[in-house]
Formats: structure tokens, sequence, C-alpha cells
């Protein structure tokens, strides 16, 4: 009789997501459960979802309505579905009254309660539904880690800021900084196994860490602390809110040869009308002052950026502000997404919606736009030296190239007879071809 048990576990939204489905296989595994890519081979499966456009939930539906017939082929299937989608209260109820055959249904507060669902479940077989309001941090979640070399670390849960558009405050609760030590400690565990060369520390708006803890510790102290360990690795973080980039967090990105130079620095608009309907505490001119500063302080720092297009009232003259601000920062990448209404969150009542051929029509000219410019900014690469982690060897007919990493995530490929993977080289970029760079190990 064969009694293995497989899982497959379903990831949607962002990285934050990506690294609790690492908590969620922490359980799965502890129970003795294996990974299956094949949904029809899979004794539990699990949808971690997102809310943060209407696309994301229609997607996440047709999809756990495609598990029907694979529940009606092995009825003992647990179906499980959680995170950011069915916090949402009317969303929980949906799925429980839409699709029957889903056993277990929890939000994203409780999620260290999965392993309980599942063993209550097994024995009990009743359906469990348990959502939660409140956020809280549980130190002791197993995690099974997914992501090769990257280690994610979270280092706090939840959001304040309430942007207009924004969902995430009302499915994620209110900020909630992680023990310093605790995180420490988590980070050394990580790089002591040697298998991690890079540590991404995770939160809605890392800039604000520690603000509800009664030390006086910042991020800023926070990444200077993680980088006094003594291991060779690289330090990224995720995500930054403009209105709380500080001077200290720049200056310890700059002179820190661990972290990371590149930033995720979302502004969503180009239009100081259009931020203040937001909610982002910042203008345009706030935001070009820090920009400044970081290209002056961190010389060939990698700078991307989200953009929201087609907000309510959004006109051409304010797309356009939004266009000209992506050309004077000259992103390396950014992300363009059209404005979704997020029921509950104050613009999607608000007066001026715009249509969807419009929003359409918007986002394609900024993606468009954004393509002309990151080709520039890679040719203007050339010259360059980047420190980049060693990826793997290449299988080509020279059988001596490697394809390097830089902090910004882009590829290179290099000639060489002797490096070693997962090591840090400096590596001068020398050309470019078909849009692929290349270059050399420089010492
Ligand atoms: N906490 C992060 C990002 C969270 S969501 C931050 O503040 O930067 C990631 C991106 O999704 C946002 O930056 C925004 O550009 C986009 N987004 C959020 N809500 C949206 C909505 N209702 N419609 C379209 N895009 C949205
Ligand atoms: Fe959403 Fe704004 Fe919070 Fe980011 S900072 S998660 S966009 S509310
Ligand atoms: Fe989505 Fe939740 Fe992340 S809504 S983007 S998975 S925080």
């Amino acid at each position: 009789m064969n009694d293995i048990k497989f899982y497959n576990i379903m990831t949607y939204g962002c990285q934050m997501n990506v690294h609790e489905s690492e908590k969620l296989a922490g359980f799965l595994k502890e129970r003795g459960y294996i990974e299956t890519q094949d949904q029809n081979n899979a004794d539990v499966i699990v949808f971690n979802t997102c809310c943060i456009r209407k696309s994301a939930e229609e997607k996440i539906l047709g999809n756990i309505g495609a598990v029907k017939p694979i529940k009606k082929r092995n009825p003992n299937l647990i179906v499980a579905v959680c995170g950011c989608m069915s916090q949402q209260k009317e969303m929980a109820d949906l799925i429980q009254q839409k699709f029957p055959f889903v056993n277990i249904i929890f939000g994203t507060h409780n999620l260290s309660k999965f392993g309980e669902f599942l063993d209550d479940y097994n024995t009990t077989h009743k359906r469990i539904k348990s959502i939660e309001e409140e956020t809280y941090i549980n130190e002791n979640v197993p995690m099974f880690r997914t992501s090769g070399y990257n280690g994610w670390v979270n280092i706090m849960y939840g959001c304040n800021n309430f942007c207009t558009y924004c969902i995430v405050p009302y499915v994620r609760g209110r900020e909630i900084s992680r023990q310093p030590q605790d995180i420490i400690d988590e980070v050394e565990s990580l790089l002591k196994t040697g298998q991690y060369k890079v540590i991404t520390l995770l939160g809605q708006n890392v800039n604000s860490y520690g603000k509800d803890l009664d030390s006086n510790i910042t991020f800023a102290k926070l990444m200077q602390k993680i980088c006094e360990l003594p291991y060779d690795f690289k330090l990224k973080f995720m995500t930054s809110h403009p209105k709380d980039l500080t001077d200290d967090v720049i200056d310890t990105i700059a002179q820190n040869s661990k972290i990371s130079k590149a930033i995720h620095l979302p502004v969503q608009s180009g239009s100081n009308r259009i931020l203040k309907l937001m909610n982002r505490n910042y203008t345009v001119e706030h935001y070009l002052e820090i920009i400044d500063k970081i290209k002056n302080k961190i010389p060939n720092v990698s700078l991307t950026s989200d953009f929201i297009v087609g907000f309510p009232t959004e006109t051409e003259e304010d797309f356009n502000m939004t266009c000209e601000l992506v050309r004077k920062v000259q992103y390396n990448g950014i992300f363009a997404f059209m404005y979704s209404p997020r029921p509950g969150t104050p613009a999607a009542n608000m007066d001026g919606q715009i249509d969807f051929e419009e929003k359409n029509r918007r986002v394609n000219i900024l993606l468009k736009l954004e393509k002309e410019i990151s080709l520039q900014k890679n040719k203007e690469m050339i010259g360059n030296i980047e420190n980049c982690i060693v990826e793997r060897k290449l299988d080509t007919k020279s059988n001596d190239e490697y394809l390097v990493k830089t902090d910004s995530g882009k590829t290179i490929i290099v000639k060489n007879n002797n490096l070693k993977e997962l090591t840090f080289v400096n590596v001068k970029i020398t050309n470019i071809e078909n849009n692929q760079l290349y270059g050399e190990v420089i010492e």
C-alpha cells in the first residue's frame, strides 16, 4: 500500500504570500506530506489567495472551481482556501456557498493555525471556516523554504497607510513589528546553513519598522545590525513607502556593501492632485527630491516603481504628468496597473471612475514608454561595475560561461573558467546583444 500523501499549494499575489506559502508548506511537511505540482495527485490542495485587484480574485475563483472534478474523483481530497481574499468576510461567505467542496477556509491573521485546522478536519471531517479580526505574531511557525538561495524574512505585518485604492490594510490589519532579536536570530540561522546568500526583508512598508515597538530600533538600525553578521550575503528589502524613506535609510544603503543597490519605491502617480486623492502623503516634488538624494548617494542604483493608471477622475493631463515623471526618473523597471475598484475602499465610491478601454489605453502607453527607457538604461549599464551573485554555469559549447545576477535581478553572462556558484564577484559590463548583458569578472 502506498501511503505517501501529497500537497499542492497555489500561491497568488506578492512576496508576502510567497513566503507565507512556505509556512503553509511547513505545517504540511511536519505532518508528512510531500509536495506535488500535479493537483490530480494531491491529498491536500491549498489556495493562498490575493485580492489586490479584481482580476486576481476572478482568476482565483476560476481556479478553485476547477478543483471540483478532482474532488469528485478523489473524495478524500482536502481543499483549503486562505490568504487575503478569504480574509474579507463577504468573500469567505461566497467561497463557502459557491464551493461546497472547499473544506477549510481561513484568513491572513490565523495562518499559524493551519496545522490545527488540518488535524481537526482529519479527525472530524467537519467543514472549518475561521476568519479572525486581529493580527498577532507567532514565532513558532514551521517553514519549508522553496526560494533557492533567497531567504524571505518577515520584519513586520500589516499596513497603516490606507491609500484610498488599496485593500491591504483591511485584509492585513495594522502594522506590527517583530522583535529585532527574533529577526536577527532568524537571519543568522539561515546564513549559518551556507545555503542562503540573499536575505529579503519583507513588510508592506518596511520604513515604518519598529515604530510600534518600545525600543528605539529603526529600519536603518535593523539593517545595520543584520549586516554585522559575519557572513557573505546580500540584504534586500521590500517595499518602501516614499513618505517614510528617511535619510538614515538612504545613508545605510549607500554605506553598506552588503545591502542591495536596488530600490523599489512605488510612486503610483505623477500628479499631485491624484496623489492627494490616493492619500499617499507626498508630492511629486518631494518624491523627486528623494530620488535625487538616492541617485547622488548611491551611484548605479537600480530604481523601480509601481504605477496605477485610471484612478478615479484621472485626466489626460494627470496621466501625462505620470509619463513625464517616468521620463524624469528613468526607472530601470516599472509595474503599471489599471486601477481596480476594491469594495470597501474609499476610492471605489469616488465619482469619476474611468472606463476599462481608457485605462487599458493608458497602461499600454505607460508600458511602451517604460520599455524604451529600460532598453536605454540597459545600454547605459555598459561600463558599470556591479557586485553580482554567480548563479550557475551555463550549458553552452564553450562550457566556461556563467550566469551572474545583479542586485536588481538582471542577468549577465560572463566568460570564466573558474567561478564558484553562489559566491559574489565584481563584474564589469562590457556589451549588450539582443538586450542580454555580457561582462567580465574583475578583481
Ligand atoms: N505595500 C506596497 C505595495 C502593495 S500592493 C506599497 O505600498 O508599495 C502592490 C501594488 O499594487 C501597489 O503599489 C499598487 O501599485 C498596486 N495596487 C494596489 N491596489 C490597487 C488597486 N486597487 N488597483 C490597481 N492596482 C493596485
Ligand atoms: Fe496598500 Fe498603501 Fe499600504 Fe502599500 S502603503 S499596502 S499601497 S495601503
Ligand atoms: Fe495580494 Fe495580499 Fe499581497 S492582497 S498583493 S497577497 S498582501
